[in-house]
């Protein structure tokens, strides 16, 4: 649930508030099957693109087939595997040669990873990038990133290649553990995380580097990607292209404030159980594939537990629970027009103890966080288009 990158002021506050349960902490081994990388393009049409554009101004126009055979090339797709209960989506990553599975986290922007430099003490279990093998050391560099549920990592930086479903990036900053903090440690299917915020807020010193998607971007087919995620399944994000088959309807494009370096924008109205009644207003949010719930302001969620039997605030598990019996209410949000769904039972995270009495909630209150953050629970409900081929960042909502 590593979540959004805070400011340090945000840190103490935040911890308490995005704690998971305890008990989901120490999670059980629970291995994902491995689905091998998406699929491999070739780069032809897209250098056959390139030179088309370079002589676009004297008149070249490319034929409509290395158009669409370019828009296939610099492009790539990788599975977005889930861990226990939906807690974060982990997708393999080559880096330096090594496969990684890393939690893409499109709310913070840091590509850091378990490695030879982390003590063992501390990265016992997880597939380690070694740079030493084809890493360039960035000689005086150092990085340093807390996350909103409290943990943290740190370390050095190299220049090394890193491949996403098919989409190589020659010379991407990746930042080598040095230490990480225990919520880190006890992750073990988690290698490290791939940020997809927007570069700003990059943690590097004394110069932020660029995401992995901000030094792909110019050589994708279009510079965007999609996250595809399911409930208890393997989803998938797509660099590059919009895959129409993992949509249904029409794609709802909203403006993307970038000056706190999120995916930022503004939601409407919501409802609870009824469709087509939205109310109110939820405001400014961003949309954070790193976070694993979804929190919202209090008054939302008060309205949400009250069409909840038994729901209650329990200070002892942090949030909202009930009984694990309940039958939960769909959830519906307006965003930009139009009414996106999150089913009930997405709603239900996990029970709180092994007696499976109550459940934790997937909708929480974002007090003291500062912001609204539509996390996996609402994310893994829409297809999503995290867009930056107009002249600013727009977010697209489909349903999948
Ligand atoms: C990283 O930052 C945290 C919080 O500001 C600090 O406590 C920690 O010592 C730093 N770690 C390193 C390795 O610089
Ligand atoms: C009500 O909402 C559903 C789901 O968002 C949509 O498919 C349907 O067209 C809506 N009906 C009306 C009358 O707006």
């Amino acid at each position: 649930m590593h979540s959004f990158i805070t400011s340090a002021a945000l840190v103490a506050s935040a911890s308490v508030c995005l704690a998971a349960p305890a008990q989901l902490k120490s999670r059980s081994t629970f291995q994902i099957e491995q689905v091998a990388a998406g699929k491999v393009f070739k780069s032809g049409p897209v250098a056959m693109m390139k030179t088309y554009n370079k002589y676009a101004r004297v008149g070249a126009v490319a034929p409509s087939a290395v158009v669409d055979a370019a828009a296939a090339a610099q492009s790539g797709e990788v599975a977005a595997n889930p861990e226990q209960y939906d807690e974060s989506y982990l997708c393999p990553v080559t880096v330096g040669g090594q496969t990684l599975n890393l939690d893409f986290d499109t709310g913070s922007a840091d590509l850091w990873v378990f490695s030879t430099l982390t003590p063992s003490s501390e990265s016992t279990g997880h597939t380690l990038y070694n740079p030493k093998t084809s890493g360039k050391i960035k000689q005086g560099y150092s990085w340093n990133i807390s996350y909103g549920d409290g943990s943290g990592a740190a370390g050095s930086v190299y220049a090394d290649k890193v491949v996403v479903g098919g989409v190589t990036a020659t010379s991407q900053a990746v930042e080598a553990a040095t230490s990480v903090s225990s919520q880190f440690e006890q992750d073990t299917a988690n290698d490290g995380l791939l940020g997809l915020a927007f570069s700003s807020i990059n943690t590097v010193e004394p110069q932020a580097q660029t995401t992995f998607f901000d030094t792909v971007k110019s050589s994708l087919a279009k510079p965007l990607f999609t996250a595809d995620l399911k409930k208890g399944a393997a989803g998938s994000y797509d660099f590059g292209y919009i895959d129409n088959s993992k949509y249904t309807g029409a794609i709802t494009y909203v403006p993307v404030s970038t000056t706190n370096g999120f995916w930022e924008f503004t939601a409407g109205g919501y409802s609870v159980g009824t469709p087509n009644a939205t109310t109110g207003s939820i405001g400014d949010a961003i949309a954070d594939t790193g976070t694993t719930l979804m929190y919202l302001p209090t008054s939302v969620v008060a309205a949400y537990y009250k069409s909840v039997r038994g729901a209650t605030d329990d200070q002892s598990q942090g949030g909202y629970v009930f009984s694990c019996s309940s039958t939960l209410p769909d959830f519906h949000v307006a965003i930009g027009g139009k009414s996106f769904t999150v089913p009930g039972s997405y709603i239900n995270f996990s029970p709180v103890d092994s007696t499976g009495s109550q459940c934790f909630g997937g909708i929480q209150a974002n007090t003291g966080i500062g912001f609204t953050i539509f996390g996996d629970v609402f994310l893994k409900s829409v297809f999503v288009v995290f867009d930056q081929t107009q002249s600013s960042p727009r977010l697209g909502f489909a349903e999948q």
